[in-house]
C-alpha cells in the first residue's frame, strides 16, 4: 500500500525511539537507546520489569530466553520454569528469579533474528541495563547533544509482578524521586496497558501518565479476573472520560486510529483522536515502523526514500 510519497519529514513531530533504535542494535540495550538519541529521537522507551532483589531493568518481557543468552549458561539451567503470565503458560527464565548480579552475567541478543538479521552481529556484547542506567544515559546524552533526551518508560505486566510480591510501581516512584524527575517538565512519561497500575501511580507521580490500549479483545487489567471490560470499552467516549481522571494521555495501537483493510490499505481514520482530545487526553499512537525497513540514520535532515512512503503517509495521517 505504498503511496510512493517522499515529503514527510521527521522534524515537526515528537519521535520516541521504541525500545531504542531496535532496527540497528538489540532492543533495550544502552547501545540501542544511545543510537536512537543520536539518530534524532526525542525520547527513549525502556520497558520495565524487575529482578529478584527489586531492581528495575529494561526488558520487553520478564521471560528472557529470547532476549539474552541465559539458555547457554549451565549454572542457571535449574531456573527454567513455567509460569502463568497474564493467563498464558510461559516456559523459560524470568527476571524476577535472578538477582541483579546474576542478570549482569548475561548478555543481550537480538529478539527477532529472522527479521533483524543485521542485529545478530551484536549478540553477546551488551548487558541488560537497569532503569537507573537508562536515566543516567538520557542525562548524559542531553548534555552532550544539547537537547533534552526524554525517558518514556513502560511498566510491563504490573499485576503479574504484584501477584509475585514484586510490585513495580513503588520502585518507579522511588527511582524518579531519587533522580529529581518526579515533576512536571521533567521529560518523563510513564505508560502502561494496565489501569490499576496507572491509578496507583496517579496520586504519587507528577509526570504525565499514558494509558495504552490495543485492538485486541483482551481485558485491560489482569487483576480483574472475570471482569468483562476490555480495551474496546476504554476507547468509547465514556471510557475516555474515565481514563482522563487518572491519565494525561492515550497510547492506542495505531490501527485503532487508522484501520487497514484486509489487503493492508489504510482506511479512513476513526474518531478516536477527536474523542480523546475532547476528553482532554493527548494521543500518542504506537508503533510506527515497517519491519525490515528502517529509517535512514539522518532521517531528520535527509529526503526520505520512497520505500518509506507508507510509513510517513501513516505518520502524516495522524498529525
Ligand atoms: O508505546 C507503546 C508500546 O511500547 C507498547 O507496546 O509491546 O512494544 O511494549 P510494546
Ligand atoms: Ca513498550
Amino acid at each position: 500500500a505504498s503511496t510512493g510519497t517522499t515529503h514527510a519529514r521527521g522534524d515537526d513531530f515528537l519521535v520516541v525511539g521504541h525500545r531504542g533504535a531496535s532496527g540497528y542494535r538489540p532492543e533495550h540495550t544502552l547501545a540501542s537507546y544511545e543510537l536512537a538519541a543520536r539518530m534524532g529521537a526525542d525520547y527513549i522507551e525502556p520497558d520495565l520489569v524487575t529482578t529478584k532483589d527489586g531492581v528495575l531493568v529494561a526488558r520487553h518481557e520478564p521471560e528472557i530466553s529470547e532476549t539474552t543468552d541465559v539458555a547457554a549458561h549451565p549454572e542457571f539451567a535449574n531456573r527454567k520454569t513455567t509460569k502463568n503470565l497474564d493467563g498464558i503458560q510461559v516456559t523459560g527464565w524470568f527476571t524476577e528469579d535472578f538477582t541483579l548480579a546474576e542478570l549482569r552475567t548475561l548478555r543481550a541478543k537480538e529478539r527477532i533474528p529472522a527479521l533483524r538479521q543485521q542485529n545478530t552481529i551484536y549478540d553477546g556484547r551488551y548487558r541488560v541495563p537497569t532503569f537507573q542506567e537508562v536515566i543516567d544515559l538520557a542525562k548524559r546524552l542531553s548534555r552532550e547533544l544539547r537537547r533534552e533526551i526524554g525517558v518514556y518508560a513502560e511498566t510491563k505486566h504490573p499485576s503479574y509482578f504484584r501477584q509475585q510480591g514484586k510490585a513495580l510501581e513503588p520502585k518507579v516512584v522511588e527511582t524518579l524521586n531519587r533522580n529529581g524527575l518526579n515533576r512536571r517538565g521533567a521529560e518523563v512519561y510513564v505508560q502502561s496497558f494496565e489501569v490499576s497500575n496507572l491509578q496507583w501511580l496517579d496520586p504519587r507521580l507528577n509526570v504525565p501518565l499514558v494509558q495504552l490500549t490495543s485492538a485486541s479483545g483482551r481485558p485491560y487489567d489482569f487483576t480483574l479476573a472475570g471482569d468483562p471490560r476490555t480495551y474496546a470499552d476504554l476507547v468509547t467516549a465514556d471510557g475516555l472520560r474515565w481514563v482522563s481522571r487518572y491519565a494525561d494521555g492515550l497510547g492506542p495501537e495505531k490501527g485503532q486510529v487508522i484501520p487497514r483493510d484486509a489487503a493492508g490499505f489504510l482506511l479512513e481514520p476513526t474518531t478516536l483522536v477527536r474523542d480523546a482530545h475532547r476528553a482532554g487526553l493527548d494521543v500518542h499512537p504506537y508503533t510506527f515502523r515497517v519491519e525490515n525497513q528502517f529509517l535512514p540514520a539522518d532521517f531528520r535532515s535527509s529526503a526520505v526514500p520512497a520505500d518509506y512512503g507508507d510509513l510517513f503517509a501513516e505518520i502524516a495521517a495522524f498529525r
